[in-house]
């Protein structure tokens, strides 16, 4: 085999990042895999949308059968969001021996356990870097790096869109509405955007991170969400005056066999590293028993960070392929065990 064939699910902003980092770095691509890697065939709403890079037109279809059901098709990359019917088409590729890398959040957020069971059956690779904090290799970071610690805090800023709204705010006074379309209009946003400011995107985040961090299955009605849409330029401006930002924070800690997960609107002091995360930045401390406080920052939205992380993963999936061990070296399989809550 000299080429790997990619099937991939959407060329919005993501897509199109994919679509650009696979053909600017095809020889990274190539001295780290050994193998050309190929985009086939891409699936959208509408093929005579002008696209953000140039694809010859018979690439595009409108039909995922021509994709999922190709049996030339190596990997699927799904990059058009929402539950259905990305799901679907998810499920029915592992079930053909497809290998998978997602940047959906919600899915893996709300099926992770469905969908990694199944791609363990089919001896398929399902990865989904992207998922969290768009270019920051978090998850690797927490499966990986930190396999061997107890984990005890994970707790940072998650969310791309809402933190360009607080800190432009912050900064110039921005009306809220006009920021938030300016973050759409970046790309950073959601198609619905109400899923980042009211705090679902990044519940869906740090339920993601919880549950690879603590090994347990984290249910989204254990996590108190509240997004920023309540937050005035006047909270802004008096937290600023007594020394604080306003962040939107992520939380979540293991205490006593014990977790809690939160989202919130939070004044973090001027002093804390977190305050001087502005614009579509991310930062995430991960605290562990052994290794005591780490943080990761960098890009947590955007077409291309996002894109590196894709790519990246299918990297992972290309080396696993050559070696014969897609599925067996999955990032740590959700439990069915779980720990206990406040309410039990
Ligand atoms: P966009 O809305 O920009 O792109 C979605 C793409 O999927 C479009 O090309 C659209 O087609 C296609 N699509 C959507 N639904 C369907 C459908 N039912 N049938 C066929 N094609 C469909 O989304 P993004 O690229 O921003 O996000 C994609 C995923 O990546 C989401 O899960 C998101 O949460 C995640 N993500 C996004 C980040 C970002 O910075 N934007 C960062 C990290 C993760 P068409 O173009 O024809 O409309
Ligand atoms: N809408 C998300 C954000 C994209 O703003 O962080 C990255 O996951």
């Amino acid at each position: 085999q000299k080429e790997i064939r990619i099937g991939l699910l959407g060329l919005g902003t993501v897509g199109s990042g994919v679509v650009r980092i696979i053909s600017n770095h095809q020889e990274e691509l190539y001295k780290q895999t050994g193998l050309h890697i190929h985009i086939d065939k891409i699936l959208v709403r509408d093929t005579n949308k002008k696209r953000e890079v140039p694809i010859a037109p018979d690439r595009l279809t409108v039909n995922a059968e021509e994709i999922i059901e190709d049996p030339e098709i190596d990997v699927i990359v799904e990059v058009m969001g929402g539950i259905e019917p990305a799901k679907q088409y998810i499920l029915e590729a592992l079930k053909r021996k497809k290998n998978v890398v997602t940047a959906n959040k919600d899915l893996m957020a709300l099926h992770g356990a469905e969908i990694l069971r199944i791609a363990q059956q089919n001896r398929c690779d399902v990865f989904y870097e992207a998922s969290v904090a768009g270019g920051i290799p978090i998850l690797r970071a927490l499966t990986d790096s930190f396999s061997s610690d107890r984990i005890t805090k994970i707790m940072g800023i998650v969310n791309g869109t809402t933190n360009y709204i607080l800190s432009k705010m912050s900064q110039t006074g921005a009306d809220y509405q006009e920021t938030l379309e300016e973050a759409q209009k970046l790309g950073y946003a959601e198609a619905n955007p109400g899923s980042d400011v009211e705090g679902w995107d990044a519940a869906y985040k740090m339920s993601i991170l919880s549950t690879l961090g603590f090994h347990v299955a984290m249910n989204l009605s254990e996590v108190d969400v509240k997004g920023i849409s309540d937050v005035s330029i006047e909270d802004i401006e008096l937290g600023k005056k007594l020394g604080y930002e306003m962040k939107l924070l992520g939380l979540a800690k293991l205490d006593d066999q014990k977790i809690e997960v939160s989202v919130q609107p939070t004044l973090v002091r001027n002093t804390h590293p977190l305050a001087s995360v502005n614009g579509v930045y991310n930062a995430i401390y991960i605290e562990g028993e052994a290794v005591g406080e780490t943080m990761f920052y960098g890009p947590g939205a955007g077409a291309l960070p996002t894109a590196t992380s894709v790519v990246s993963d299918l990297v992972s999936v290309v080396r696993n392929m050559k070696l014969g061990v897609n599925g067996q070296k999955m990032v740590a399989p959700y439990k069915e065990k779980r720990l206990k809550t406040d309410d039990e």
